[in-house]
């Protein structure tokens, strides 16, 4: 079936958004015009088809038995030529349709896209990739396609009615009363119709999605459902799905599939009662042969707007609902721009204070009570405790990814919140625990940071995070390409390799957030210490779990429910016997 798949969303605000998708469209509106007046031009000759054709049965049948040909010849020659020049300017139009699509289509994801770059940290925790994606690439194709081809349908099929219309009434009024009384019919029939199966083709979507959402389950976790031996589970879950899905389909398509044979019904209907009229007016002579036949063409037209309109409204409802989608987005809160006078922190020594931070996520549950500590300049200070308490937080505030609600936060004696985020960001090298390769060669990974960066400077930090020798072995070395999902090395490779792309970039600063989680111990034990050979009067924060490798940091915070718990170096730590005790000696039990 030729339908496209709308299930009916509706936008919330209709017209704000209509109004709005109006004004992203306010640069074209001069094309628009032209076009509406192509088509204007196109519709009218394509309506002055079925008059000649018309004069030309006119002329036939006037003739009885002695036809003037070449009459007849002319009125067939400049049908054609009509019908040829509507095709063409319909070519045209939809040629310029489809460029002004692409333009506005690229335009609206250049806007997501700087937006997205714009956006607080915040917003990315709360809302699903899937989600944000999908604005970008299927909500602008909907908007896109409804602009390339609904809008000069919509401008086709008034012309296309009004113009048949008034043909028809000008012919024959009381033929023109059978199509008046048939299209009413036929129009509350579908919308009768789209009523009952829209909440259908509803479910089928959503069982759709259903099934997708499994499969995509099933793909992501193959190899633990193989492990736990759950293929025959999976597959029963499956076939249920599968065939919920199915029923859905056949539901929907079942009740589909009446509408266009009761349409053509009721049309065909329409046009024996045309007929049957049309014959009673020509024995009373009331009406030629010529105009019957007219008539008869232009009540075609005329329906063929009105059988698709559902169809064009139901689009056009879609693509409001995924342009307001695109605008929600677009309205977001950006993040905060910095206060007029703010400082760029420069020359950062990296001495760093935290003074009675108080911070949650949401108002209501605050994660971090009141956090106090003190980095000094050039050391190595290790943040641990349980999970969940909050270590990744106390980072995301130190890079001013969320300011704290209350407290303050230094970077050698400066309030944070008085300098510009970027200058305190980039303040920092980061690593986290989630690593991000980019699509590309090793060298371009680990140069990432850094412009200009020499081979040598690329291999010292490949050798400082014990990578070199791995990369080595590869057949392309540091050309190496990889791919996205970083598929072709392994989950401790490529923190390895975030590691080495951190040393290389030349930041005051550097954090480790559970960036060595899988590597072996031996291995993040000896990049502690390269990386303090090569942080030399760099301050460094490193959270680990594993406290052994965590021995010789120079300050260990320890974190318990959202606060410094204990603080000192691993000797005195364990001489206190506190928290910190407790929690080495079960690692080593
Ligand atoms: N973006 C977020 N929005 C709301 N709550 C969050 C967010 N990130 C973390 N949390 C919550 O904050 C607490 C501390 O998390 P986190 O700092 O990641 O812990 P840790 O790194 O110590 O394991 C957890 O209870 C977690 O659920
Ligand atoms: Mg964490």
């Amino acid at each position: 079936m030729a339908r496209r798949d709308t299930v009916m969303r509706k936008p919330k605000d209709t017209r704000g958004t209509l109004r709005r998708m109006l004004r992203f469209l306010g640069p074209f509106r001069w094309v628009i015009l032209g076009v509406a007046c192509l088509s204007l031009v196109s519709n009218v000759l394509s309506l002055w088809g079925p008059n000649l054709a018309g004069s030309a049965i006119r002329e036939a049948a006037a003739g009885k038995g002695l036809v003037n040909f070449e009459r007849v010849a002319y009125y067939a020659t400049l049908m054609l030529v009509c019908y040829l020049a509507s095709s063409l300017l319909g070519f045209v139009i939809s040629l310029i349709m489809t460029v002004v699509s692409k333009r506005v289509g690229r335009q609206m994801r250049q806007s997501v896209f700087d937006k997205l770059m714009k956006l607080p940290v915040g917003y990315f925790d709360r809302h699903q990739a899937g989600d944000i994606i999908s604005r970008v690439s299927y909500d602008i194709d909907v908007i896109s396609t409804c602009i390339a081809t609904d809008v000069v349908q919509i401008l086709t099929s008034v012309v296309t009615v009004v113009g048949s219309v008034v043909m028809m009434v000008s012919i024959s009024l009381p033929l023109s009363a059978v199509v008046l009384v048939t299209v009413p019919v036929a129009i509350s029939y579908t919308a009768w119709m789209r009523k009952r199966t829209q909440p259908r083709y509803a479910k089928r979507s959503r069982s759709y999605g259903d099934m997708n959402g499994f499969v995509e389950e099933m793909l992501s976790g193959q190899k633990t459902i193989l492990a736990y031996a759950y293929e025959d589970k999976v597959d029963e879950r499956f076939d249920k799905i599968n065939q919920t899905a199915a029923d859905a389909y056949a539901d929907a398509e079942h009740y589909g599939v009446t509408i266009g044979p009761t349409m053509s019904g009721i049309n065909n209907l329409s046009l024996s009662l045309i007929g049957l009229l049309g014959a009673v007016l020509f024995m009373n002579g009331a009406i030629d042969l010529g105009r019957i036949s007219s008539f008869v063409l232009y009540s075609r037209k005329f329906a063929g707007p009105i059988n698709a309109i559902a169809e064009i409204v139901n689009e056009l409802f879609s693509a409001l609902a995924a342009a307001e989608r695109v605008f929600t987005l677009l309205d977001e809160q950006e993040e905060a721009a910095d206060a007029e006078n703010a400082v760029e922190l420069s020359d950062v020594q990296g001495r760093v204070e935290a003074d009675h931070v108080v911070f949650g996520y949401d108002p209501g549950r605050t994660i971090i009570h009141d956090l106090s500590l003190t980095a000094e300049a050039g050391r190595l200070t290790a943040i641990v405790g349980p999970t969940g308490v909050g270590k990744t937080t106390v980072i995301n505030l130190l890079m001013r990814f969320y300011d704290p609600d209350s407290g303050c936060i230094r970077i050698d004696g400066q309030d944070i919140r008085e300098a510009t985020r970027r200058s305190v960001r980039s303040a920092y090298a980061m690593v986290l625990q989630d690593t991000w390769v980019f699509n590309g060669t090793i060298f371009d990974n680990i140069a990432y940071g850094k412009e200009n960066a020499t081979m040598e400077e690329v291999v010292a930090a490949a050798k400082a995070a014990h990578i070199h020798p791995f990369i080595m072995r590869l057949p392309q070395g540091y050309q190496t390409v990889i791919s996205e999902d970083g598929g072709n090395i392994s989950k401790g490779q490529k923190q390895l390799l975030t590691i080495a792309r951190a040393m290389l970039y030349n930041a005051p600063m550097l954090i480790l957030d559970e960036a060595t989680s899988n590597v072996d111990t031996a291995t993040e034990r000896e990049i502690q210490r390269a990386m303090r050979e090569l942080m030399k009067g760099r301050t460094c924060f490193v959270i680990a779990h594993r406290l052994s490798t965590i021995e010789n940091a120079d300050l260990i915070l320890v974190m318990n429910g959202g606060d410094v718990v204990e603080q000192g170096t691993h000797a005195e730590l364990m001489e206190k016997k506190g928290f910190y005790y407790g929690l080495y000696s079960a690692q080593f039990e």
